[in-house]
C-alpha cells in the first residue's frame, strides 16, 4: 500500500516503546507513521532508552519523547492525564514480556503503563521477545487477559531471533504494523466486498475407504482468507479436508471432492466480487467409485479416471464473473506456463509458485510470481501469512483500479 493511498493526516498516535533489541525497529515505524501524516508522540520506558536514544525518535516525529511519569517540565506542557486523552490509538511496539505483564496487571508505576490505564483510546501491542518467553504460560495468560479486555495483539512473527533462537517472538514488520494501524483507524480497504476462496486438497473416492488426494496443506488459501478478512472483506472459504481451524471472522464450508467444491462455489457466486482459487483441485477422479471396499484379488488393478470440472475456469467464464485469481504450481518455465494458464482460463490475476523438492505444498514459506494484465511482480520467499498480505494488497489495488462501469456489483 502506498502511503498516499491511506493517509493518516491528523490522526494522533501514541507510540509506546518498551525495552528490547527490537526497539530500533520502532524508529522505522515512527518514521512510517509520521510519513502518513499522523501526529506521533513517542513514550519510552526507561529500559527502551538503553536500546535507542530518545533523540532518534524526536528527530523522526518532531516531538520530544516522554519517558518519566513525574517530569515537571513535560507535565506543565501536557500532563499525563491530558496525554492519555490525546491519542486516537495507543500502539506499544515493541511490547516486551515485562510490559505485557505490567499492562495485564494494570500497573501505573511508569508513564507508559499509566497512559495505557488512563486512556480511552484503543490499545494495540506488538510483542517482541525471546521465543521461550513468548511461549511461557505466564506471557500467554497476560496476552489472553489483554485480548479479553479488547487490546489488539499484532504479531509476533516467527523466525530468527537476535539471541540466536528460532521461533515466535519477532516484532511484526514495521510496514505490516503500519497497515494494521491504517486498517484500525481508517477501516479495511475491502469493506463491503464479498469474496470466495477455495483452499486445501480434494479427495476423489476410489471406494468407501480410499481416495485419490494430494499434499496440499491448505495453508496458503487459509492465509489468503485471513488477509482478506483483515481488510474487511466478507469471506467465505470453501475448503477441502485440512488440519487447520477456520480463520477468525471467516465463514467456512467444508467439502471433499472437486465436484462438491465446484457446486459449493457456484452456489455462492451471486454478489461475489472476488474469487481466489487456492485449492489444489484433483484434475481427475475415478470414473466409478466402488460401492464396497475393493478387495486385493487381482494382480493388476485398472482405475479409469475422468476429468473434473475446472472450478476457476468455470467461474472466470461466467458473464457475471467476479475478479478472479488463480494459482499455478510449476516445476519449470514458471512465468511462461503461468501466463499461458492465466490466458487460457481467462483469469484476472495468477500467482505462480515453483514446486518440487522442499518447495511449496506443506512448507510455511513460499515465493510467488504474480501477474495480471499490464504488470507482474516477484515476491521473494517469506512466511505464507505475509505473502498472503502482499497478494491481497495487489488484488485490492487491481480491484479498485477497475472502472466502476466494468464492475457494477
Ligand atoms: N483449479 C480449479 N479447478 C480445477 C483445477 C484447478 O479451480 N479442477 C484452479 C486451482 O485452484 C488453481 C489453478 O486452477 O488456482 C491451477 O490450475 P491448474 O490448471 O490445475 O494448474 P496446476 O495445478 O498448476 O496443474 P497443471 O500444470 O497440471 O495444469
Amino acid at each position: 500500500m502506498s502511503m498516499a493511498d491511506a493517509p493518516l493526516t491528523d490522526k494522533r498516535i501514541l507510540l509506546g516503546v518498551s525495552g528490547g533489541i527490537a526497539a530500533y525497529k520502532a524508529a522505522e515505524l515512527a518514521r512510517g507513521l509520521a510519513a502518513t501524516g499522523a501526529q506521533v508522540q513517542v513514550v519510552m520506558t526507561q529500559a527502551a532508552t538503553e536500546f535507542v536514544g530518545p533523540l532518534t525518535f524526536q528527530a523522526l516525529t518532531g516531538r520530544p519523547v516522554r519517558i518519566a511519569l513525574f517530569d515537571a517540565a513535560h507535565e506543565a506542557a501536557m500532563g499525563h492525564i491530558e496525554l492519555a486523552r490525546w491519542p486516537d490509538l495507543v500502539l506499544v511496539a515493541p511490547a516486551s514480556a515485562n510490559t505485557l505483564a505490567r499492562l495485564a496487571q494494570g500497573r501505573a508505576d511508569d508513564l507508559l503503563s499509566t497512559l495505557c490505564l488512563a486512556t480511552a483510546a484503543p490499545i494495540a501491542v506488538a510483542p517482541a521477545m525471546n521465543q521461550q518467553m513468548w511461549r511461557n504460560a505466564a506471557t500467554a495468560e497476560n496476552v489472553a487477559t489483554l485480548v479479553a479486555r479488547g487490546v489488539r495483539v499484532w504479531g509476533p512473527e516467527s523466525g530468527d531471533q537476535a539471541c540466536g533462537d528460532v521461533g515466535p517472538g519477532r516484532l511484526r514488520e514495521p510496514e505490516d504494523l503500519l497497515q494494521d494501524v491504517q486498517r484500525l483507524l481508517l477501516g479495511g480497504r475491502l469493506t463491503g466486498v464479498s469474496a470466495l476462496v477455495t483452499a486445501g486438497p480434494t479427495r476423489e473416492p476410489l471406494d468407501p475407504v480410499r481416495y485419490l488426494g494430494n499434499r496440499s496443506s491448505g495453508k496458503m488459501g487459509y492465509a489468503v482468507a485471513t488477509a482478506l478478512a483483515a481488510e474487511g472483506a466478507d469471506v467465505t472459504l470453501v475448503s477441502g479436508p485440512v488440519a487447520l481451524s477456520a480463520p477468525h471472522g471467516v465463514r467456512r464450508v467444508m467439502v471433499e471432492t472437486a465436484q462438491e467444491m465446484h457446486d459449493a462455489v457456484l452456489a455462492r457466486l451471486t454478489g461475489c466480487r472476488l474469487f481466489v482459487a487456492a485449492a489444489a483441485v484433483a484434475d481427475y477422479r475415478p470414473l466409478d467409485a466402488a460401492d464396497q471396499k475393493i478387495k486385493k484379488h487381482a494382480d493388476e488393478l485398472q482405475v479409469e479416471l475422468i476429468k473434473n470440472p475446472d472450478i476457476l475456469a468455470a467461474v472466470a467464464a461466467r458473464p457475471d464473473a467476479p475478479f478472479t485469481v488463480g494459482f499455478a504450481a510449476e516445476t519449470e518455465n514458471l512465468a511462461r506456463y503461468a501466463e499461458a494458464k492465466r490466458r487460457t482460463k481467462g483469469v484476472d490475476m495468477i500467482a505462480a509458485n515453483q514446486v518440487g523438492a522442499g518447495l511449496g505444498f506443506d512448507s510455511d514459506d513460499n515465493a510467488l510470481w504474480i501477474s495480471w494484465d499490464g504488470g507482474d511482480v516477484q515476491l521473494p520467499s517469506m512466511d505464507k501469512g505475509r505473502l498472503a498480505t502482499r497478494l491481497v494488497q495487489l488484488i485490492t489495488e487491481r480491484l479498485h483500479a477497475q472502472a466502476p462501469a466494468e464492475n457494477p456489483r
